[in-house]
């Protein structure tokens, strides 16, 4: 089994480059397939999710052609089947963007209910709301949400509540759409922007997007071109969280800074200090940590995803701490096996945790319970106290291309172990 094994210890230092967003990726990836033309996607990340939903598509007949690493070739002009409803797809959550690709595209989807990461009810009514509200009939059957129209019309939506996947969701689809559709109360994250921007680069017509009302003027068809997906602006906060844990000196490269200002402010509070540049951060942690209060919100409130990240930080600032979570409502998950490591953190109410920050973590034997969690910690085994060994890595992977790869070149002490061999090795190694 594939495990990280740890050392604490050293501080981060050096240079790390960033991969590109994943969650912008996934639907960028799905709406390429809305043009019967070829499409070129650039600055895609090498990570799990990204490689499910590219089997996926290649699944239903879209021609998926990888030109390096970080590029991909798409073309959606022969695909054969509509449904979508393979093993592997039912574990991601950006499956879900097929389906308003092809309603809008066909007018007519069935795709498997999605997976991701467990962290509370995920639902998606907002989603088939729209769908709905643009004429399309949704129903769930077998596992499968189906969804079918005669004619997609624009139409004036308001979302009872901030949806990342329901407002992109809904923003492809009336792509497609005859005539005009409004997206009230929409989600404002970068990534959202990203896929408008795509969108509109092969010839869609949208407005508004980073703001809580997006427009969309339906066109007849869209067109091939090429496109560059934004930095991961989570990946970016994790690397910049790892430097403030460990006392490090990291610069963070290939990022877009504006989109870091929550975080940043953040890092600031707590007593590091942060550099910007034009494409990077320098996150520089020579002073105690200090305490303070988060609460995650909708972008640019400080984002659920950077939660665990934080939370492994204040655990080890002078003082008590309160973090709430807002957005999901099962996302503690992973506080049990931080207190394994000598945090003291109390979940109240299963939306917030109440801390009082310790002097040190110390080595255990822990379990990932998902992604972003995960990397929080692995950011706290490399302050750690003597040996940790994770499990449940494969999480980490799903989102964070080479992360152990990244946080060595950085200085950190930590190997992907298989067999009780490698572990030794390991020992040995970092003595
Ligand atoms: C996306 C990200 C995830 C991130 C989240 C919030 C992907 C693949 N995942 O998830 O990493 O944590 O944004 O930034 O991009 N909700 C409903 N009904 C809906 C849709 C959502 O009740 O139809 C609720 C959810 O249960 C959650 C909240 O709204 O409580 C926000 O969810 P949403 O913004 O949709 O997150 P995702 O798009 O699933």
């Amino acid at each position: 089994m594939k495990q990280y094994a740890i050392k604490g210890g050293n501080p981060l230092v050096g240079d790390v480059e960033i991969a590109g967003a994943k969650n912008a990726a996934l639907p960028i990836l799905a709406a390429a397939a809305m043009t019967d033309e070829t499409v070129y996607i650039d600055n895609i990340p090498d990570v799990r999710d990204i490689n499910v939903m590219l089997d996926t598509m290649r699944n239903i007949g879209v021609a998926v052609k990888r030109t390096g690493r970080h590029s991909v070739m798409l073309n959606g002009g022969n695909i054969t089947n509509l449904t979508v409803d393979d093993e592997s797809c039912k574990k991601i959550r950006g499956s879900y963007y097929l389906l308003g690709a092809f309603l809008g595209k066909y007018k007519y989807a069935e795709v498997v209910l999605p997976g991701g990461c467990d962290i509370g009810c995920r639902g998606i009514d907002q989603h088939l709301k729209g769908f709905r509200a643009l004429g399309a009939e949704v129903v769930i059957e077998h596992g499968l949400i189906k969804a079918r129209a005669e004619r997609l019309r624009g139409s004036h939506i308001y979302m009872d509540k901030v949806s990342v996947g329901a407002t992109i969701n809904i923003m492809i689809a009336a792509t497609l759409a005859e005539g005009m559709t409004i997206i009230e109360n929409s989600a404002k994250e970068p990534h959202v922007v990203d896929v408008a921007n795509f969108l509109n680069s092969c010839g869609a017509n949208v407005r508004g997007a980073g703001t809580d009302v997006i427009r969309i003027r339906g066109v007849a068809k869209l067109h091939g071109g090429e496109y560059t997906i934004i930095p991961d602006q989570i990946e970016a906060g994790t690397f910049m969280f790892a430097a403030a844990v460990t006392k490090g000196d990291v610069t963070v490269k290939n990022v877009i800074p504006k989109h870091l200002e929550s975080i940043t402010a953040k890092l600031l509070e707590i007593g590091c200090e942060v550099e910007e540049a034009d494409d990077c951060v320098r996150v520089v942690s020579s002073k105690p940590l200090m305490h303070t209060q988060v609460r995650t919100l909708p972008y640019p409130g400080f984002p659920t995803d950077m939660q665990p990240q934080m939370t492994v930080a204040l655990a080890l600032a002078r003082g008590t701490s309160i973090v709430t979570e807002s957005i999901f409502e099962n996302r503690f998950k992973y506080v049990d096996e931080l207190v394994r490591m000598g945090a003291d953190i109390k979940v109240e109410g299963g939306d917030t945790a109440i801390i009082d920050g310790v002097a040190r973590y110390t080595g255990a034997s822990i379990t990932v319970p998902d992604l972003r969690a995960g990397a929080a910690l692995v950011i706290a085994a490399l302050t750690a106290e003597g040996f940790t060994m994770v499990d449940g890595i494969q999480y980490i992977e799903r989102g964070y291309e080479d992360f152990y790869i990244k946080l060595q070149n950085l200085g950190a002490q930590i190997e992907l172990v298989e067999t009780e061999k490698d572990y030794q090795k390991f020992r040995l190694k970092v003595g």
